[in-house]
């Protein structure tokens, strides 16, 4: 059983293969945390928490005279508000009577099996094959009858825990949430510990930092109005010593696309709490009695075996349980060209056309077109929410234009940027109160573009009537839905000034109900989520589409940085990547190695190219295509660090069953006369001997571990070079008599 319930010691135990996370109901029924990590029998693990009088660490009123009972020093599950914790909080609510203060403790708990799912928000699923279990413990305030509400997802096998929290107003009058955090998780002891983030900004997403944990508050944060370029929805707390194959390390990956906050606080006596939800700012959510609010989910994982176990575990449960898209496990993930660097907004159908046919000698199997083909779009200054095609540019309509394009044997693929509108179109001028604008001010423009109202159920409606007629006017095989701009302007026309602090929460639910009345309603079509590049790259927008564009940025050699800190979570099969002319110094074949490590498709004007590169291009195609069982399903490894120093970048996809592998390598800096360099694989079969690229000569696994393969010096700058990696040999003795009776 996943979940453990010990009477006697009243610990609430959550095993996973691996790992172990405890919580018992302790001193005056506070719900306190024991302890999360490598796996442990079901014993109480209340012996590690020291109770001293600490001065200026308050007690609670009932422990009476005993001082050394503090909240500000014990481990908790979820914290207070005003009972003497002065670390950063779970919880802050405004009571009916004006008063800051919540007072939980546990009332209730329950185990069932299967994984709890939310109402209105995306999260995790277990698949028949998981031993899923939930667990609800409930926290309530005596005075005010608010009810908490933890949840708990137990995946045994996969080694992930999930958390979330509802909060229920069991009062006679309304309340307002401040504050709520999914997690909160405190360390006893986070000294020697750092946080690992995944900062960035426009083309430049999710590049990594690491900061030791000093004696402040850590924010990692976005107030965007989604999850950002410039922050991520995930933190790693690991040992200080903790490398890519050694150390603990602790992910919290958030499933929410909006403004979101992560708090790491060092403590006066170096204890660490880890908090992570729906950020506050501008976050006033009124709760009347009865009602609930739901806070997303947070998808925690363990590993001792530092970055690339974590690694490992955020990829395959990502792989699994997270989006229920046919192309994530059942159908394989066709190349495509993008109009988007081809022509901008500058083509017709006889130019897509075209492109789809030079593409077709390319081994390309889907054209997508790109922005600009609705509307009156001719710059980014107009059109938006106009959702109706342009047929002074598509002038043989979309339903032929398609029919062309599957003629040649290709399939068709369209853009849209669905939460955005221009003042220059006639859906701004028919309902300007639509779009997010304060009024008596001037809307923030960015991109000349303004955000509509997505809280607002009438423009739910039209976005899901209108995208959908289109999807379904033709043979639509592939979507990609952009978002080009940050919010700002935040207020609803429909709300009463006193739920304006609701706005930002209410538009992504909004927005989460549009894409299940649009994506999961086409489960034919391959989504792939865009936000400027890589804006909103987090697990609940992967929950609906298995691609996401990791960034506007194609050149091959930023590339590597790109695709190094996305994977540190997000599996790589799920970053969208392109060769384009970007890069003109960059080899050819050095944009597809880069481009093969995530969904790989081609973003530029393929009638430029001659016979001969279209020729390259089919066998890079066919490449990607062969090498698809072990870069879509494969262990993926960081093999060097592309933010240090190096001559060469490297990474390796491996079979689950070790049998192949594809070792990839750009050499990014050559220096004159320098020294010879080697790149060892990972996760190969230590005793198996493998060929590398078709060789006969065979090598063993451990040779390719240990001493690696040299890579050539004799190369021009930003070569690029892949070794496939063939098990041959089951047991490296018995291959080696075998080699000497030849
Ligand atoms: C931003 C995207 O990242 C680009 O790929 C392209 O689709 C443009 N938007 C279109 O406006």
């Amino acid at each position: 059983m996943a979940i453990i319930f010990n009477e006697k010691a009243r610990t609430i135990t959550l095993q996973t293969k691996n790992t172990s996370y405890q919580m018992k109901i302790g001193n005056l029924d506070y719900l306190l945390h024991l302890y999360y990590g490598p796996a442990i029998p079901d014993e109480d693990m209340n012996y590690q928490v020291m109770q001293y009088d600490r001065g200026f660490s308050g007690n609670p009123y009932e422990s009476r005279n005993a001082r050394t009972f503090s909240l500000d020093a014990q481990p908790q599950e979820f914290s207070t508000q005003q009972q003497g914790d002065f670390r950063t909080a779970s919880i802050e609510v405004v009571n009916s009577d004006g008063s800051y203060s919540y007072h939980g403790k546990a009332v209730d708990y329950r185990i069932r099996e299967g994984k709890y799912q939310l109402e209105q928000l995306p999260c995790v699923f277990a698949c028949e094959a998981d031993t899923a279990h939930t667990l609800e413990v409930t926290l309530c305030d005596a005075v005010s009858n608010i009810k908490v509400i933890l949840l708990y997802g137990v995946f045994e096998e996969a080694d992930v825990i999930t958390r979330a929290v509802k909060v229920v107003n069991g009062g006679d009058r309304p309340i307002h949430l401040k504050k709520i955090m999914s997690v909160c998780l405190d360390f006893l002891n986070g000294a020697d510990m750092d946080l690992l983030s995944l900062p960035g900004r426009y083309g430049q997403e999710r590049q990594v930092e690491r900061q030791p944990m000093t004696h402040h508050i850590h924010t990692i944060s976005s107030v965007r109005g989604s999850s950002s370029h410039q922050q991520n929805p995930f933190v790693v707390l690991c040992d200080r010593e903790a490398s890519e194959d050694y150390g603990r390390c602790y992910g919290f990956s958030l499933m929410y696309s909006g403004n979101f906050l992560a708090e790491a606080e060092l403590d006066q006596y170096d204890q660490l709490r880890l908090v992570m939800g729906i950020h506050p700012k501008q976050f006033f959510y009124e709760l009347k009695p009865q009602e609930a609010f739901e806070g997303p989910e947070v998808v925690m994982a363990f590993s001792s075996h530092g970055f690339t176990g974590l690694s490992h575990l955020y990829h395959d449960f990502y792989r699994t349980n997270l989006c229920r898209s046919k192309f994530v496990t059942e159908v394989q993930r066709p190349v495509l060209i993008n109009s988007w660097e081809a022509a901008f907004m500058d083509f017709d159908d006889v130019k897509l056309v075209e492109i789809a046919r030079a593409a077709k000698n390319m081994g390309v199997d889907l054209l997508v077109m790109d922005d600009g083909w609705f509307g009156k779009r001719d710059d980014d200054n107009s059109g938006l929410g106009d959702w109706f095609v342009n047929e002074d540019k598509i002038k043989c309509g979309l339903h032929r234009l398609v029919e062309q394009i599957n003629d040649l044997g290709m399939k068709f693929g369209i853009w849209f940027e669905p939460e955005m509108v221009s003042e220059d179109s006639d859906l701004y001028r028919a309902h300007p109160d639509w779009a997010m604008q304060i009024p008596g001010r001037h809307a923030v423009r960015s991109r000349n573009q303004m955000a509509l109202d997505m809280s607002r159920r009438e423009v739910q409606d039209y976005l899901i009537e209108r995208i959908n007629a289109i999807l379904d006017d033709a043979n639509i095989f592939y979507v990609k839905w952009d978002i080009n701009r940050s919010l700002a302007d935040i207020w609803s026309n429909d709300l009463p000034a006193e739920k304006q602090g609701e706005v930002y929460h209410r538009y992504i639910l909004g927005l989460y109900r549009v894409m299940d009345a649009i994506i999961l309603t086409h489960p034919d079509i391959l989504f792939e989520g865009c936000s400027g590049g890589g804006g909103r790259y987090d697990p609940a927008m992967l929950h609906y589409y298995p691609q996401y564009w990791v960034s506007d940025n194609n050149n091959p050699i930023d590339r590597l940085k790109l695709h190094y800190g996305t994977s540190f979570v997000y599996p790589t099969c799920t970053m969208g990547a392109h060769i384009s002319d970007s890069g003109r110094f960059v080899p050819l074949e050095t944009k597809a190695v880069v481009a093969m490590c995530g969904t790989f498709g081609y973003e530029l004007d393929a009638t430029h190219l001659s016979k001969k590169e279209q020729k390259i291009c089919k066998e890079q195609s066919d490449r990607f295509r062969k090498y698809y069982h072990i870069t879509f399903k494969g262990d993926f490894y960081r093999l060097t660090n592309p933010f240090r120093m190096g001559n060469m970048t490297a990474w390796e996809h491996v079979t689950k069953d070790k049998s192949e592998a594809l070792l990839s390598v750009v050499v990014t800096n050559l220096t004159c006369n320098g020294p010879q360099e080697y790149v060892r694989a990972k996760g190969l079969d230590p005793q198996a001997l493998y060929s590398v690229n078709g060789s006969k000569e065979l090598r063993s696994g451990s040779a390719l571990m240990n001493a690696g393969l040299p890579v050539s010096r004799e190369v021009p700058e930003y070569s690029a070079f892949q070794f496939h990696l063939v098990k041959k040999e089951k047991s490296h003795s018995k291959a080696h008599k075998a080699t000497k009776k030849e």
